[in-house]
């Protein structure tokens, strides 16, 4: 990973829940000679502390990174509670909060694209699906079977079957026009409603 993109990260974590390591950086710094005494953000520092000024905090300066101007310093502070003792083991806290910030982040958008494709599904079998089989989805018709009790599969392999002319319980004409002109995404949606319905 880009080590900017990882001082963003670390960043918008700022402290650890341990609260006892801490992150800072400065970004496009050309000036060597100032290193320990320009402000630096993040963290703890919050762009008022400079390296000196977190050591007269109490902070140990625990690693220091440079890429392409970009400073990242971490610090420390002494707790006996806090086995952090080594560069490798703040490492893999870093690398793990960042894993656990994109798991977080798919997460969300997961249950976004969930809930659009539940509201597509509602809005599709309300208008075209429930006048037949019901608004509940509990109702016979012809052969078919009552749709709340069909598993994912079954249910999507009967439309598709509907729609290239392969399934038929007797009655597939009646049924076919309503099973073209869906995608698998928008079937799935349906579905979800009809397994939600109260
Ligand atoms: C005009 C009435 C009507 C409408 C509207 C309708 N269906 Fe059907 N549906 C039927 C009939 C009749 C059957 C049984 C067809 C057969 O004999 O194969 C059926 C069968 C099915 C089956 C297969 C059930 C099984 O036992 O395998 C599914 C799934 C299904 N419909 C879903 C839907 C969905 C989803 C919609 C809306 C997009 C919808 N239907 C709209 C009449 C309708």
């Amino acid at each position: 990973m880009k080590i900017i993109t990882k001082i963003a990260l670390i960043t918008s974590l700022s402290t650890f829940a341990y609260s006892e390591v801490t992150i800072c950086f400065k970004k496009n710094h050309s000036d060597i000679s100032t290193l320990e005494s320009v402000k630096l953000d993040g963290g703890k520092c919050l762009g008022v502390n400079s390296q000196n000024e977190m050591l007269k905090q109490g902070w140990t300066l625990q690693n220091f990174n440079i890429k392409e101007g970009d400073y990242l310093y971490i610090f420390k502070k002494d707790d006996k509670n806090l086995n952090v003792t080594n560069k490798e083991s703040i490492e893999s806290i870093v690398e793990k909060k960042i894993e656990e910030k994109k798991t977080e982040d798919l997460t969300k958008t997961l249950k976004i694209e969930k809930e659009k494709s539940f509201s597509l599904g509602k809005k599709t079998y309300l208008s075209k699906c429930s006048s037949c089989h019901g608004i509940k989805a509990n109702k016979k018709v012809g052969n078919s079977a009552v749709l709340n009790n069909m598993s994912l599969d079954d249910f999507l392999d009967s439309l598709k079957g509907y729609k290239i002319g392969s399934y038929d319980l007797g009655n597939a004409s009646e049924m076919k026009p309503y099973a073209v002109g869906f995608s698998s995404y928008e079937m799935k949606g349906i579905y979800e409603y009809i397994k939600n319905i109260k």
